[in-house]
């Protein structure tokens, strides 16, 4: 049986920074589901090809590209290759990120910078080398924040910084490309299961599931459910939508600040 996610996104094209794994390549698989030609990229060539052809397996049309967020050239001649391969880029999500629990005290200067340069300046050279490829109008850019931006966790203030960055960058662009008819959103995914990020913030069976009982839903997010998020903003049902930072969290973000490890 046909779902609506069925050929939504037929004869476009999407560009998925930080997708060899985790939520992320949840959202490029579904974004290749509904029929976009997608390009995923990473830094690991072995886990950036699996995932590729992955999604190729599932009849998806998907390239994987070996690249850090961190390099600006680098993240640029990404793009020129995804645009050689599939055209001009209609749907972009920079989602690579970074994260380990260490109190502020003991964090170094290169760990500290190692996230705000994964999930900050990262998310600078993707959004600065793809707009030149951007659908213009028409492109929809959805970048994944977290809980963080908004609330301070402790033993969290590498991504608590990075990621309230990350947020005001968003708003930022949704203002500034506007005009161009690009829209710029975010999706705060809460805690989700099956992810690298909650076996590093929840490291026990017992932290987990304080995780999902510190939600107003009593339960873990599923993959699946920020990649239909993700699906909805990529979409025209999303036309009018921008500068959005939207939790998909079951209701966490209304509590304040939780507990990590
Ligand atoms: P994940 O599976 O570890 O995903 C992170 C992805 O980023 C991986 O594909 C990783 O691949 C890539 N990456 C890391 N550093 C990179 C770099 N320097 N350059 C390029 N790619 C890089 O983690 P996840 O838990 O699914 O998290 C995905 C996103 O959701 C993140 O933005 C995270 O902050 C956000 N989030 C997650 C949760 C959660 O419950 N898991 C909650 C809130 C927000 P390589 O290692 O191959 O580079
Ligand atoms: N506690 C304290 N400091 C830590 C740490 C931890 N658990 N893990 C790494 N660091 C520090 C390192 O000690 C190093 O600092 P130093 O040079 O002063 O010793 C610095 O962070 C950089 O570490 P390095 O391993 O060289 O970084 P990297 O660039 O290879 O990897 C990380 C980046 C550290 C963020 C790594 O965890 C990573 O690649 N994460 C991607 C996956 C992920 O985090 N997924 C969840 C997303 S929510």
């Amino acid at each position: 049986m046909a779902t609506f996610r069925d050929n939504l996104l037929a004869g476009k094209t999407a560009f998925v920074a930080g997708a060899s794994s985790g939520i992320n390549l949840q959202i490029a698989t579904r974004l290749a589901q509904a029929g976009a030609k997608v390009t995923i990229l990473s830094r690991s060539p072995d886990k950036i090809e699996a995932a590729a052809q992955g999604i190729r397996d599932k009849g998806g049309q998907c390239i994987g590209i070996a690249q850090d967020v961190r390099e600006f050239d680098g993240v640029g001649a990404a793009f020129a290759k995804s645009v050689e391969a599939h055209g001009e880029i209609d749907i972009l999500v920079s989602g690579a990120a970074g994260n380990f629990v260490a109190p502020f005290n003991s964090l170094s200067y290169n760990g500290f910078r190692a996230v705000i340069d994964i999930d900050l300046v990262g998310l600078f050279n993707v959004m600065r080398n793809g707009f030149p490829h951007l659908r213009k109008p028409g492109a929809s850019c959805i970048t994944i924040s977290a809980p963080q931006a908004i609330h301070p966790y402790p033993l969290q203030s590498h991504v608590n910084a990075a990621k309230a960055g990350a947020d005001m960058l968003v708003r930022t662009l949704a203002v500034e490309w506007g005009s161009s008819g690009v829209r710029v959103n975010a999706i705060i995914p809460g805690p989700i299961a099956d992810t690298e990020g909650m076996t590093r913030l929840a490291p026990t069976p017992e932290a987990m599931e304080k995780s999902a009982k510190g939600t107003p839903l009593q339960r873990l997010g599923t993959k699946d459910e920020v990649a239909d998020l993700a699906l909805f903003l990529a979409s025209d049902a999303a036309a009018y939508v921008t500068g959005a930072i939207m939790p998909c969290d079951g209701g966490l973000s209304l509590l304040g600040v939780g507990r990590v490890g």
